[in-house]
């Protein structure tokens, strides 16, 4: 696969992208806070067909002029305010990596529930979120975070493929636990 992201000066996409396309079939995928486009150029090159959103007009942008220059035709970047819970859309894969913690904790429900609705039968949710707990207090001054269990419990009737709260680094050094989710809806 070419490099396109070292290309474009882009980081790896989020390993838990990759790991879940070791599984997911190439289909309709919504990159939920897409920003430059990690993922977004790794999903494309494996066949999927991206709709890439984030409220950032300027990484939209960005991913927009890559695939202008690529040529790309597979990749559709929109700026979109999650907030809204207002997808729009049907997809196979619905993916969020290290971005829900950015919203408005009195919308994650409304997100989730879109996000679920708008997942078509036997299709995907990947989310990657940070979390705050006792024994881990969230260094960071997100606006949101999940609880233990918290994450698991809103995919309830889904097959939980993987669910795991682990702890993880941030590039600083920080230590905190991220809920990481891929759920299948059933078919
Ligand atoms: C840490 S980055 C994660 C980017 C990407 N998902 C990844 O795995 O590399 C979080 C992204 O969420 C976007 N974001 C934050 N709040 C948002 C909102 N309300 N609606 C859409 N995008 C949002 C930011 O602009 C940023 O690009």
């Amino acid at each position: 696969m070419e490099d396109l992201n070292g290309r474009y000066g882009l980081n790896p996409p989020h390993s838990e992208i990759v790991q879940a396309c070791r599984l997911i079939e190439p289909c309709d995928v919504l990159d939920m806070g897409c920003s430059s486009g990690r993922n977004a150029l790794y999903l494309s090159q494996l066949g999927f067909k991206v709709t890439a959103v984030d409220a950032n007009p300027q990484a939209i942008a960005a991913l927009q002029s890559i695939v202008d220059r690529e040529a790309i035709g597979t990749i559709t970047p929109q700026i979109y305010d999650i907030h809204l819970a207002d997808i729009g859309a049907d997809y196979g894969f619905i993916a969020c990596t290290v971005t829900l913690m950015f919203i408005d904790p009195s919308r994650v429900d409304a997100v989730l529930a879109d996000m679920q609705r708008r997942t078509l039968p036997g299709g995907y949710n990947l989310i990657v979120c940070a979390m705050d707990t006792e024994q881990y207090p969230c260094p960071m001054n997100f606006p949101f975070t999940l609880q233990p269990g918290e994450l698991s419990a809103a995919y309830q009737g889904w097959e939980l493929v993987k669910y795991n709260e682990d702890l993880g680094t941030m590039h600083h050094g920080a230590q905190l636990q991220f809920a990481t989710l891929l759920a299948r809806k059933p078919g």
